[in-house]
């Protein structure tokens, strides 16, 4: 497994107690010596347990070098990182294709080799010329196998697929990558055989759908608040439809993360580029990115239009609960945004105060809810952890400098808040302020 992130180790680990004997390779040497001592480079829930039992097992082992696991195996995958080309949004393939290069040089044997790292159509082809230019003997199959878990539920979603996508029309391919997921067939977890750049495009395809849906709904929740509906009734409304589904409809600040944000620029730059713009996925990326600073005016319009001096204390700066991933988060326009209209901002995250720390100063970090609002004009939930959903709302109020609520994930119910009397306003939902 090259590259050991939040997609490598965990896929690394997975494979491994399906009984794979597997080795974590990984440029950063820090991350490997961490995992050496049984230290998780990063958080997500059971992971610390799961590698423990498979490097006691013998099945799995970290290395910063490649070459001797490489010429071991029997499969290769990548799971390097691929973020946003700086300056023109495209996909930046420099980390996958370096990584060929370096598993050419070692293979030994018939080997697949895997990218399961988000890619844009036709980077298998160029994966391809680049290990037989660099190494022509090399007996290999490079496959397209995208990965679809959530960071936050990444081990039960690697163990329980909707789908696995696997991308080759190479019969030796086709049949090691049946074997690797032979356990998965025993959870019935489909495996769809496709061309490799069918595979990729699906990839790519699922995530701006499920932007797209986000979008819709985050737009709907704004005539709802003009119109005097409620836009979790009209998500229940429609999500109950088969056609459409339940999932993905919460309205919210705008999606944000390592994934989202940068896979629909990709797609749109990949569209752009054959002269087939997908003009739904450059519409659903522009309302997004306007959207997150939004959630400041809004913030500054429940304190009355200025905030110029105030305290506002902000709940959750990961871009989503259960995982210390600050990527393209929307807290960071969020708060950026408070900062720029003059506000102190203070801010409390269970998991993510570290990770935020390097891309949010300006910020006093606290250690609780509690001392988060303690004197805080307004308090602005962004993230929705466990711990925000049952706040003693009595002490809160009296920690406050004056009861504001801006709830951005709509974890409260208005007429709770207004019966604490709290001044509490939400996404999408009509709002009695007291
Ligand atoms: N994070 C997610 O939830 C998720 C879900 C599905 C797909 N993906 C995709 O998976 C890929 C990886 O994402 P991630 O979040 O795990 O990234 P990450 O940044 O957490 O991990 C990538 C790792 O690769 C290492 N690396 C880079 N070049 C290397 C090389 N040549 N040799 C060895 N190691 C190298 C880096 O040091 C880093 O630790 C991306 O393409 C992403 O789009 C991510």
């Amino acid at each position: 497994m090259i590259g050991t992130g939040y997609v490598g180790l965990v896929s690394g680990a997975c494979f491994a107690d399906f009984g794979h004997h597997v080795t974590c390779v990984d440029k950063d040497a820090s991350k490997i010596e961490a995992l050496h001592r049984g230290v998780m480079p990063i958080y997500e829930p059971g992971l610390d347990d799961l590698v423990a039992a498979n490097v006691k097992a013998g099945r799995l082992t970290f290395t910063t070098d490649l070459k001797k696991p490489v010429a071991e195996a029997d499969a290769v995958f990548i799971a390097v990182g691929t973020p946003s080309r700086r300056g023109d949004g495209h996909a930046d393939l420099s980390y996958v294709y370096a990584a060929a290069k370096e598993i050419a040089g070692a293979l030994d044997g018939f080997t697949v080799v895997v990218t399961k790292s988000t890619v844009p159509v036709g980077t298998g082809d160029e994966v391809e010329r680049i290990i037989r230019e660099t190494n022509p003997k090399a007996d290999c199959a490079v496959v397209s196998n995208p990965e679809f878990l959530r960071e936050g539920a990444a081990i039960r979603d690697f163990k329980h697929p909707d789908r696995i996508v696997v991308g080759t029309e190479d019969e030796r391919a086709k049949e090691s990558m049946n074997e690797l997921y032979r356990p998965l067939y025993l959870n019935q977890a489909p495996i769809l055989v496709t061309g490799r750049r069918t595979a990729e495009l699906i990839k790519y395809a699922a995530n701006a759908f499920l932007a797209t849906k986000i979008t819709f709904i985050n737009e709907v929740a704004d005539l709802c608040e003009r119109v005097g509906a409620d836009v979790q009734q009209v998500a229940r409304g429609i999500g109950l439809d088969n056609r459409i589904g339940g999932k993905f409809l919460h309205a919210g600040p705008g999606y944000g993360g390592s994934c989202f944000p940068k896979d629909t620029l990709a797609l749109i730059k990949t569209g752009q580029d054959y002269d087939a713009p997908i003009r739904i996925v450059e519409t659903v990326a522009a309302v997004n990115d306007t959207r997150k600073r939004a959630m400041a005016r809004k913030v500054s319009a429940a304190l009355g239009g200025d905030i110029r001096g105030k305290t506002i204390a902000v709940l959750g700066l990961t871009f989503k609960p259960n995982t210390d991933d600050m990527r393209d988060a929307p807290s960071i326009n969020i708060v950026t945004a408070l900062n720029d209209m003059g506000a102190k901002v203070k801010a409390y995250d269970p998991i993510g105060m570290e990770q935020a720390k390097s891309v949010l100063t300006g910020v006093t970090y606290c250690e609780d809810a509690y001392s988060c609002a303690q004197g805080a004009d307004a308090l602005v939930i962004v993230t929705e952890w466990e711990q925000f959903r049952a706040l003693d709302l009595a002490r809160l109020k009296s920690a406050m400098a004056k009861p504001v609520v801006v709830d951005l994930r709509n974890v409260y119910r208005p007429d709770e808040m207004a019966k604490y009397g709290f001044s509490y306003s939400s996404v999408g939902r009509a709002t009695k302020d007291r």
